[in-house]
């Protein structure tokens, strides 16, 4: 019998997209299981639905910096994450840069999230940099994690439209949307292994 496929899921926020891989999982539409939900929110709604559907989660002190975590948390996020023999790390809403050890540690095996059509709109508030720049065409965009920020190797996007009467609130809520079901199905073609990289191209099997 092959081995599952274990994930490590990472989030700060609501988890919404956490909930949708859990669903997927749980649909059997995902092949994989989820080993360890991380957050550097103490409260972080991610924590309770993991916790509601009885997964390991854990939170860690993301230590002194805003926006990436210390080294002493880096350090226990790799150590839970290989402790957990995790097989790729997902950023669902993780809001802190990656840069040291844990880029390291599983080197081309982070994914994430992002709520725009990069290379587009990279950052913080990317729906309401798309609302303000006055695209036509917003959406979001599965990535493979590299040093940069929001700038690894494409895995999938989904466009959704921006419609005249669209707010900042309405558009994010379209691309939240779109996220829910991208992310479970490039998550699954990782764990089938049906990916590969050539280049800063991935191709799908
Ligand atoms: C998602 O929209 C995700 O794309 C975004 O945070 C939200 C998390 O929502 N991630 C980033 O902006 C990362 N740069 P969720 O907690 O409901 O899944």
């Amino acid at each position: 019998m092959s081995k599952t496929f274990r994930l490590g899921i990472l989030g700060s926020g609501q988890g919404s997209n956490f909930v949708a891989l859990a669903e997927a999982v749980a649909a059997g539409t995902l092949p994989a299981e989820i080993s360890l939900v991380l957050s550097d929110v103490e409260n972080a709604g991610l924590l309770t639905h993991a916790r509601e559907r009885h997964l390991p989660a854990q939170f860690i002190a993301p230590g002194y910096f805003r926006t990436k975590l210390d080294e002493t948390a880096e350090h226990a996020f790799v150590a839970a994450l290989q402790a957990a023999q995790v097989d790729l790390v997902v950023l669902a809403g993780f809001m802190r840069v990656l840069k040291g050890d844990l880029l390291r540690a599983f080197a081309g095996r982070i994914v994430n999230i992002h709520p725009s059509l990069l290379p587009s709109f990279p950052g913080l508030h990317s729906w309401k940099q798309a609302l303000d720049h006055g695209v036509k065409v917003a959406g979001c965009t599965v990535h493979f994690v590299d040093a940069g920020v929001d700038c690894g190797p494409i895995i999938g996007q989904q466009a959704v439209p921006v419609l005249d009467t669209d707010t900042p609130e309405s558009l994010h809520q379209r691309i939240h949307a779109a996220e829910h079901v991208l992310y479970p199905q490039c998550v699954a073609a990782l764990a089938r292994g049906d990916i590969f990289l050539a280049g800063r191209r991935v191709i799908w099997k």
